[in-house]
């Protein structure tokens, strides 16, 4: 066998080789099938009772967040996190999970992770988390903002939240004052 025939089959290799993973490409082309951001579909006419919507229940709980921060503390709000610790860390320098990480929390944008891939919903909203945002918004997630691709049916207690959002404000470099 001369190099020359030699060269010939190393190129035939190569060409099947080539073809293949080609082949695989095309293929995850053809079958890729896109997540939709939001589960389920929106209609833009929504849009309007959305904010209607989490206005009416920020204004509900702006009323009583003093009351209800009084309730409540950090140790039971730990053991409450465990319903959250399957999706978020807490630990400074944690990860994101299916959901993003929570240290610092209290008082970040809303959405505010660069390395996090947020729903519209929350990429949008445009307000921090305060303590009256966190109570909206973890009574009712899907409620309070319309479109959130946090799967988490709420925490239906005041005692509940209120500790959960002691427990956040806590992991944190500066915890902020409670109301
Ligand atoms: C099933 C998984 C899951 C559970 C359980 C869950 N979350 Fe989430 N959470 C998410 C996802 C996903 C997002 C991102 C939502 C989005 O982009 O719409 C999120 C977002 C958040 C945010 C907004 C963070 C930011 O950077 O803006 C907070 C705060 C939060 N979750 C708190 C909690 C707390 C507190 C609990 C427990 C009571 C909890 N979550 C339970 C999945 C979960």
């Amino acid at each position: 066998m001369d190099s020359f025939e030699l060269n010939k089959i190393i190129a035939a290799i190569l060409m099947v080789a080539l073809l293949v993973i080609g082949l695989g490409k095309i293929a995850d082309g053809v079958f890729y099938v896109k997540k939709p951001e939001n589960p389920g579909y929106k209609v833009e006419v929504e849009n309007q009772s959305t904010v209607t919507a989490t206005q009416v229940s920020a204004a509900k709980t702006k009323i009583d967040i003093v009351a209800l921060m009084a309730k409540g503390d950090v140790e039971s709000g730990k053991k409450v996190f465990k319903k959250c610790a399957a999706c978020h860390s807490i630990k400074k320098g944690g990860g994101n999970k299916i959901g993003p990480a929570l240290y610092n929390v209290v008082g970040r944008k809303v959405g505010g992770l660069d390395d996090y891939k947020y729903s519209k919903a929350l990429a949008a909203y445009g307000k921090e988390w305060t303590f009256e945002e966190l109570n909206g918004f973890l009574l009712k997630p899907a409620t309070y903002l319309k479109g959130t691709k946090m799967a988490y049916a709420g925490l239906r207690k005041e005692v509940d939240r209120a500790s959960v959002i002691k427990y956040l404000n806590e992991s944190g470099d500066t915890p902020k004052p409670l109301p």
